[in-house]
């Protein structure tokens, strides 16, 4: 009894990388099996991935979502083909801009970040495990043949990533900081990218 109130003591104390409900890698050090570290590491990471604001983007199918509800994209629009940016003529840009932009009636917003898009369909996660998530992140077929270092850099410094984070009005950011999630994302690779059953 003691010592796990030492133990939690000492988690607390260790922890000034943690922000709004994402821990950062330090306080994992403390699970001392390699592999049962990476799959904690990557358990955490996916408090981000299985936010609504990264969520709405990778859908499985050729629709995207909107909101924290995840309802579907109202107006209708499609990815139209593999590389995401919608039909001709009603490109996602025509409405995304560079920045997110409130609604003249105040309420919500249209969010903005270039180059707004669908990623492929290979790397949908809606209805996916964390650990089938894991798995696709990791395969060079379906990630885009990305290594675990691009995974890395894409995680810490891609824009759209980071939109997550200043979603706009009527959105709640994804939980943590993009740093965190980068350090995450470095660790779980560190201790060999380990993938949660
Ligand atoms: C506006 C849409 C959009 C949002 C929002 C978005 N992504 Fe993506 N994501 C993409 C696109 C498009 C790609 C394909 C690669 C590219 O073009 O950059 C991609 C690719 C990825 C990849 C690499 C490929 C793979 O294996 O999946 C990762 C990792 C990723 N996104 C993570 C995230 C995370 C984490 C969030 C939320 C914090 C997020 N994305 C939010 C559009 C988005
Ligand atoms: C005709 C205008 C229009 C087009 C074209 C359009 N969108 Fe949207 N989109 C919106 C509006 C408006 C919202 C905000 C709705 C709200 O939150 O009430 C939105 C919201 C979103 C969201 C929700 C983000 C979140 O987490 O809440 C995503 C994802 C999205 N759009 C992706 C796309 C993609 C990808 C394309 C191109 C394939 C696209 N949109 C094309 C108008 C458009």
């Amino acid at each position: 009894m003691r010592l796990t109130h030492v133990i939690v003591a000492t988690i607390v104390l260790a922890a000034p990388a943690t922000a709004q409900g994402l821990r950062g890698p330090d306080e994992f050090k403390i699970i001392e099996d390699q592999s049962e570290r990476s799959k904690a590491l990557f358990n955490e990471m996916a408090k981000v991935i299985t936010s609504p604001r990264c969520m709405n983007c990778h859908p499985v199918g050729d629709l995207p979502l909107q909101g924290d509800e995840m309802r579907p994209h109202n107006p209708p629009v499609v990815r139209w083909d593999e590389s995401g940016f919608g039909p001709p003529g009603l490109h996602c840009s025509s409405c995304h801009g560079a920045e997110n932009a409130e609604f003249a009636s105040g309420g919500g917003s249209i969010p903005g970040h270039q180059p707004w898009h669908l990623p492929p369909v290979s790397m949908g996660w809606i209805g996916l495990s964390v650990g089938e998530i894991c798995e696709q992140l990791k395969d060079p077929e379906r990630n885009g043949n990305l290594t675990l270092a691009d995974i890395a850099e894409h995680n810490a410094t891609d824009g759209l990533v980071g939109w997550a984070w200043n979603p706009g009005k009527g959105r709640t950011p994804a939980p943590g900081t993009q740093a965190i999630f980068g350090e995450l994302t470095e660790s779980w690779i560190e201790t060999g990218a380990a993938c949660p059953s």
